[in-house]
């Protein structure tokens, strides 16, 4: 009995996944298992009441027919009777829908009344009585929602994919095949309101058809379960709509009302699958508008954060707008620690995977009240301008390269590639002080983005950093000699790993993506493995180019004893 009880169930978090080690065992297990399942039935059936039982096999096979079903069902049979029954309700309250991410992560969100004293302990439970353990992502900022992420272990992964229970007692019968599981693939996942309308995130309906492409007229908003209004623009997986008239919900509008998307046909309508909510018109308080803010999209990159708000800050840039892609790492004590000393950070949970554009359209709305310009660029790209090398640090230097004219809704700042410089591992000093080889390849020069956003058109279409702007405003690329952008993009091997397997990118290929071998986005010399390449420190390098680094030197650099320089944010 003892024996049964200590190795019977398995700890929730040594889940059916790590099925390596599980194989090798699995000989002795199944011995065992058949042995003591066997006398057990014998015990059970011979001395327990009716009520007990009723996790036993309605029938019980006998011992030949309980092999091949045991060898068949992956053990399920033997773990489950082992099992003690808790109560039905222990996970039903906490009510979940589950969206299926790419990788076999399946995403967890509780609806918001849901309360919760802690967000540890928690599991999911899937249709095949495996489980996995349900790490906290966050809150979503617009719905409310908890969100989790639980990895779907391999027997759990044969469709049709149901939605597991998310539970602190992952030990019970079979959940239910109640609903399938959503996915991201095709899926409303997010909204947010203006004072004229409402904007829906949609994915996977324009990808559908190359031949032409989506017209509103082929889309229906649907509010609750039978409001629809017209959709008056779709362009990426952005549609837009009016507000609803709200006497039209008899449940009031306390509760959330669901929104998603219908695609007409003349066949049959179809309503996609939606985790998004509609929220009437905000109203904004009158904050004053700063006049440059920075959005960028964020996963795991806690450690180069301080450097690059305290340098922007520096010239500029007074808010801060992370859209996290779900971070595990320590980003929001570095945040707090930031907002702390003064700066401006704001993070919002985006927990949507390959939706950079989608986000940065979001941005465009959410931001519109609080911030005049937009400088979309990521956390290892810092803007500069070769002027500056004689001049102080100064609120104004960043506005000052925005030419003087009404029109301009967008400026475009060339980017410069840098290599590893060298380094093997993460420079302690910062990236502008460790990196300074240039890679010089004109063919893969990109560019970023400042954004008037009140210029920008009322489709938010973007592609890669830049917005379709409405026809009363101009684009203007800014000529190298007045501005740049140094992009650490190819950093020292450990980091350049981490970032390249998790890339925040919505239009491009994976790097890891055999299938696209000759992509612009690829980097030249990698395989398909993580495997550093011989060399790599010193590769991606054709010159020395010290600008930044001895310009941050002498804003933010403190002679050492040694002669080297300790930086602002090394503390
Ligand atoms: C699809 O929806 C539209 C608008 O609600 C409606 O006019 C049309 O009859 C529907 N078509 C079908 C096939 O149900
Ligand atoms: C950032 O600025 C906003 C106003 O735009 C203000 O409400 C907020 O408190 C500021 N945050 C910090 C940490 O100063
Ligand atoms: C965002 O998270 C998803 C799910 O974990 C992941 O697949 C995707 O690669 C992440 N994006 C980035 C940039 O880390
Ligand atoms: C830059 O360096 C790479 C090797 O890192 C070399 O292949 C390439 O030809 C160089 N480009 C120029 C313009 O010198």
């Amino acid at each position: 009995m003892a024996y049964y009880q200590r190795t019977f169930p398995p700890p929730p978090d040594s889940s059916l996944s790590e099925t390596t080690s599980r194989r090798r065992t699995r000989g002795t297990e199944l011995f065992f298992s058949l042995l003591l399942f066997i006398a057990f039935s014998f015990y059970f059936s011979s001395t327990l009441s009716g009520t007990d039982l009723r996790f036993l096999p309605a029938k019980r096979p006998h011992a030949r027919n309980l092999i091949s079903n045991v060898m068949k069902d992956d053990f399920q049979e033997v773990t489950r009777l082992s099992r003690h029954v808790s109560s039905v309700q222990d996970s039903a309250k906490y009510q979940s829908v589950s969206v299926l991410l790419p990788d076999w992560e399946v995403l967890v969100l509780l609806s918001p009344e849901t309360s919760l004293d802690s967000v540890e302990g928690f599991y999911c439970l899937f249709w095949n009585s495996q489980t996995s353990p349900a790490r906290f992502s966050g809150v979503l900022p617009f719905t409310e929602r908890t969100a989790f992420k639980c990895a779907m272990p391999n027997g759990a992964r044969r469709p049709p994919l149901w939605q597991p229970i998310l539970t602190k007692y992952p030990v019970k019968e079979n959940p239910a095949k109640e609903r399938e599981l959503l996915r991201m693939k095709k899926l409303a996942y997010e909204s947010i309101s203006t004072e004229d309308d409402v904007v829906l995130f949609v994915k996977g309906v324009n990808a559908r058809s190359r031949s032409r492409s989506p017209q509103p007229q082929d889309f229906m908003c649907v509010f609750g379960d039978a409001v629809k209004i017209p959709v008056t623009s779709c362009t990426q997986e952005v549609f837009r709509c009016s507000h609803p008239d709200l006497t039209a919900f008899t449940s009031g509008t306390d509760q959330p009302i669901k929104m998603s998307l219908q695609i007409m046909h003349q066949v049959q309508n179809r309503t996609l699958p939606s985790v998004a909510y509609y929220r009437p018109r905000q109203s904004h308080a009158q904050e004053p508008k700063s006049e440059i803010c920075v959005c960028t999209m964020v996963y795991n990159v806690a450690k180069f954060v301080k450097e690059w708000v305290i340098y922007h800050t520096k010239i500029g840039v007074e808010k801060f707008i992370l859209y996290d892609n779900g971070s595990e790492d320590d980003l929001q004590n570095v945040v707090n620690e930031l907002n702390g000393d003064g700066y401006n950070v704001t993070t919002l949970l985006w927990i949507w995977p390959k939706t950079q554009e989608a986000g940065f359209s979001h941005n465009a709305i959410h931001a519109k009240h609080s911030c005049k310009w937009m400088l979309y660029i990521d956390v290892d790209e810092f803007v500069y301008s070769p002027s500056w090398h004689d001049s102080g640090p100064s609120k104004h230097l960043l506005k000052a390269l925005i030419p003087q004219l009404h029109s301009i809704g967008q400026v475009s700042i060339r980017c410069l590639d840098f290599g590893p410089s060298g380094q093997k591992s993460h420079p302690i000093e910062g990236v502008t002080q460790g990196y300074n080889c240039q890679r010089w390849d004109v063919s893969q020069q990109r560019h970023k983005s400042m954004v008037l956003l009140e210029a920008i058109d009322d489709s938010l279409g973007n592609v890669v950093h830049h917005f379709r702007l409405k026809n009363t405003f101009q684009w203007r690329e800014l000529s190298m000699s007045s501005a740049l952008v140094n992009h650490y993009k190819y950093q020292a091997w450990s980091e350049f790993k981490t970032k390249f397997r998790r890339r925040v990118s919505a239009y491009v290929a994976d790097w890891r993506d055999a299938t696209n071998p000759n992509s612009k986005d690829r980097t030249p010399g990698l395989g398909f493995e993580p495997i550093k390449p011989q060399g790599w420190e010193f590769e991606f390098c054709n010159f020395t180019d010290d600008r930044l680094k001895l310009l941050t030197q002498r804003w933010f650099g403190q002679l050492t004893p040694n002669g080297g320089y300790k930086m602002a944010w090394q503390r």
